[in-house]
């Protein structure tokens, strides 16, 4: 789909001259030195979603470019996306005015690695050490994942990808080059994003990559897979994985090169419907099905008791040796978060004997449209109540938040002020976990940039800057939003002022008004 024009030429000029009634900011006051000196704050992509040059230089398909060709993502695909991987330092110049400490982004491994395995692709690992050495340069710090839904096609098409026990020997190889090419200078380092949420999406309702799900639980035209037990065999393969990897780095790169290792998590606020004890069970059971199913082995070696109970045989058992490894491995965990769900029990769907992973949550789930592009409701609590569970179920492990942010339609203006409440209301809620004990190490805004969303294509968009698609040069244009983020991280202080006037202010700068 033709993403809509509607910035056009002059409009830039006259958005800065619009007198505009904000009701602002309900959170409490806060400023960034109410956070610890070394507390993180940056934003984040990935390579998909930013990078373009799809088909340049040696990179070769991923599971995501055969996902966004299938049309899957309203037409759009990651061809061009924002061409990051030629305007990576405009970016990064970008970054530098915004005031970020760190930059959250992936590395394409078909792009290094463009069988898989075996041999680097001189042009890709050119590409990363060229990035990753701006960044330092510039003083922002690399947070790096190695999986972003983009397994190389050619391990997909070889033995079927994260169902096989082969990948794990694939992606510990390629994360051993990894550390290897680039860990004297990346210190954090996230294996998998969102096990939990590809895996649902990829394995069970087929309508993320690499679209495998079996009838009747497709959400979209079924190809090929078995949504009873292929998602429960993806996670625990990459939970195996993950944990090889990790078992690599601290045998071989963490004296030398001290860094860390994690992966993330998506998460909800999880909300029974109602007060009864079903409700309550169900929300419980729903949160260990989405974040026990990671937390609880990476925490104790197993899966959640709810987990193995309702899905039996489909679950895959870890012997003792594998439960071992991967109970402990991890340093940190990256916490993705939106918004919040409304829970409310279905335990009568355990009658039927064929089940996938969404049935054998038993329960109903109410939330916003995750296909839509509607604006996220801002509910901090959700967030805040999370924390507060990572902290008391987990050991109150070291967390980043690696994804929170506010959509907007695409085509919706430069004044986001959605974005600006949602990120103060969320940063907020942050705020007041770290006081309540939470080991929060830092926080990256969803996202930097307006990019290639997974279900979404185009026509929503998270970022701080704006793209221009329609310009040849992809120009970038600064959102209220990166205006407001960009004042916090230099210290201003925000603040519960009620309704404030932005009226004709002569630059965007100015919009520093919504500080004290
Ligand atoms: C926030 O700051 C404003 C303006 O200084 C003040 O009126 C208000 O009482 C403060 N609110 C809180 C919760 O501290
Ligand atoms: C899916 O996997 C289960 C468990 O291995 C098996 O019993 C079932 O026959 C498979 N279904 C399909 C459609 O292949
Ligand atoms: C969940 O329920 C609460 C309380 O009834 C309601 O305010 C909220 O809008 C619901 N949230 C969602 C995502 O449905
Ligand atoms: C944005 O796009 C939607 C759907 O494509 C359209 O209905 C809406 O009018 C557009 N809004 C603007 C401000 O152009």
């Amino acid at each position: 789909m033709e993403p809509q024009r509607w910035l056009k030429k002059g409009m830039m000029v006259s958005l800065l001259l619009v007198s505009l009634a904000v009701e602002v900011l309900s959170a409490d006051n806060y400023s960034r030195h109410d956070f610890p000196l070394d507390f993180v704050f940056g934003s984040g992509t990935s390579a998909y979603q930013v990078e373009g040059a799809s088909n340049q230089e040696g990179r070769t398909s991923s599971i995501w470019d055969a996902f966004a060709y299938a049309g899957y993502a309203h037409g759009a695909n990651g061809d061009v996306a924002c061409d990051s991987y030629h305007k990576y330092k405009e970016d990064v110049r970008l970054m530098v005015e915004t005031g970020l400490d760190a930059y959250r982004f992936s590395i394409a491994w078909s792009r290094l690695l463009p069988n898989g395995r075996g041999s680097v692709n001189p042009k890709g690992l050119q590409y990363y050490n060229n990035l990753i050495n701006e960044l330092i340069s510039n003083g922002i710090q690399p947070h790096v994942t190695l999986h972003n839904y983009d397994l190389p096609q050619v391990l997909e098409d070889e033995y079927g990808g994260w169902v096989s026990r082969e990948v794990i020997r694939d992606f510990t190889y390629y994360a051993d080059v990894c550390f290897r090419e680039f860990g004297d200078r990346v210190l954090y380092w996230t294996t998998v994003n969102e096990p939990n949420v590809f895996a649902l999406g990829g394995y069970d309702q087929g309508n993320s990559p690499p679209q495998r799900c079996s009838p009747p639980f497709c959400a979209t035209k079924s190809t090929r897979g078995n949504s009873t037990s292929e998602p429960y065999l993806a996670v625990h393969h990459i939970l195996l994985a993950h944990s090889s990897a990790v078992r690599l780095y601290r045998r071989k790169y963490r004296d030398k090169q001290q860094g860390f290792v994690g992966i993330s998590i998506y998460t909800y606020g999880f909300f029974p419907l109602t007060n009864t004890k079903k409700d309550v069970i169900a929300s419980q059971r729903v949160r260990d099905f989405l974040v026990g199913w990671i937390m609880e082995p990476l925490q104790h070696g197993d899966y959640p008791i709810s987990m193995k109970t309702n899905a039996g045989a489909r679950i895959p058992a870890f012997t003792n040796r594998e439960s071992e490894q991967v109970k402990g491995s991890y340093d940190f965990i990256g916490v993705i978060h939106y918004t919040n769900i409304n829970v409310t029990d279905n335990s009568d769907i355990l009658k039927n004997q064929l089940r996938d992973l969404t049935a054998d949550m038993a329960a109903k789930i109410l939330g916003q449209d995750l296909f839509s592009n509607e604006e996220y409701a801002v509910t901090p609590w959700g967030l805040q109540q999370e924390l507060y569970k990572f902290k008391h179920l987990y050991g109150n492990p070291p967390i980043f938040i690696h994804e929170n942010g506010q959509r907007t339609a695409s085509n919706s203006s430069l004044q986001d002020v959605s974005r600006v409440k949602y990120l103060h209301g969320y940063i907020g809620a942050m705020l007041d976990a770290l006081r309540e004990g939470s080991n929060i190490k830092g926080y990256f805004a969803w996202s930097f940039l307006d990019l290639f969303e997974l279900l979404d294509g185009y026509r929503s968009s998270f970022g701080l800057y704006y793209v221009d698609r329609d310009d040849p040069e992809l120009k970038r244009y600064p959102k209220l939003s990166a205006i407001w983020y960009s004042q916090f991280l230099k210290g201003r202080k925000t603040s519960n002022v009620g309704t404030i006037e932005l009226k004709k202010y002569p630059s965007l700068v100015s919009v520093g008004q919504l500080f004290e």
